[in-house]
């Protein structure tokens, strides 16, 4: 059978863990090329076990392609830094998935400015970041896919307030925001630019270490997501695009 990313490169930013992971690792299996980018070269912290390393390994022990590449997506030497080492590597960059991610649980009133900052930059200015600079690229090979990873707390309007902060529903809103302008811009380039919500919380270490046993029923494991992530990676602006959808829309209305 046909590998669906045959051929391609794609750069999937915090993927030393959860669902950055599970794409990688997937997006491997359908035959890209991967750049493996997070912070993590250590394990520091056990409850948040992963390194940018082990998923690399992880990949070529499958017989895949993959770099591990060392990237705090909210400076923008490092980003600039993994892009050169991805042209360096493999010579093109054909996607591109901003899912680097942080939340802070807890009321505003309980907020500390560096906290909400954090989760601005890491979300959503780390995604503008990364985006910009793969652009130049994807621009002159006429060809790309940029998926962001967002949430349905952008837009939780009934409760009014989310688990994971206030300050990550705004960035991820935001992201909502970013994904329609950017693809409004790209599409002349033929560049793709989508958002992929998880429908159901994903168990991954990211989500653990805020939530209890018991709180962890109905969670899906980060693999479902791969399915829907390795769709919209193949897309190009004449397919897919401008669209901010959920695994299970995207499931029902492509058959996946
Ligand atoms: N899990 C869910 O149910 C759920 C639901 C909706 C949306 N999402 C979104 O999906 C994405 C992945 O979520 P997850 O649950 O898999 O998260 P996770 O387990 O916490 O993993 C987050 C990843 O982001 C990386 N990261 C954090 N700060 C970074 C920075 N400054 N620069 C580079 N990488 C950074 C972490 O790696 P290092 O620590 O090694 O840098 C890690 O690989 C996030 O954007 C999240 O908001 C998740």
């Amino acid at each position: 059978m046909q590998m669906k990313l045959a051929g391609k490169v794609a750069i999937v930013t915090g993927a030393s863990r959860g669902m950055g992971k599970a794409m990688a690792v997937g997006f491997a299996k359908e035959g890209a090329s991967v750049v493996v980018a997070a912070r993590s070269e250590v394990e520091i912290d056990k409850n948040l076990p992963g390194t940018i390393y082990q998923t690399a390994q992880q990949i070529k022990d499958l017989g895949g392609n993959a770099i591990p590449v060392r990237c705090d997506v909210t400076d923008e030497t490092n980003v600039a830094g993994m892009v050169e080492k991805c042209l360096d590597a493999f010579g093109r960059i054909d996607i591109l998935v901003n899912n680097a991610g942080v939340a802070f649980h807890y009321p505003i009133v309980e907020t500390p400015l560096k906290r909400w900052e954090l989760v601005i930059k890491v979300n959503l200015t780390g995604a503008f970041l990364c985006t910009k600079a793969v652009l130049p690229s994807m621009m002159e090979q006429r060809l790309g896919s940029i998926i962001n990873l967002s949430s349905l707390a952008a837009e939780e309007r009934d409760t009014g307030t989310v688990p994971t902060g206030v300050a990550y529903a705004v960035a991820k809103a935001g992201l909502d925001r970013f994904t329609w302008g950017l693809a409004a811009e790209v599409g002349k380039y033929n560049i793709a630019v989508n958002c992929l919500k998880p429908k159901r919380v994903v168990d991954t270490e990211g989500m653990r270490f805020w939530a209890k046993e018991e709180e962890r029923q109905g969670w899906v494991p980060p693999d479902k997501m791969v399915k829907c992530a390795v769709f919209l990676a193949a897309q190009d602006a004449s397919g897919v695009t401008g669209v901010v959808a959920t695994d299970e829309e995207l499931s029902q209305w492509h058959g996946l």
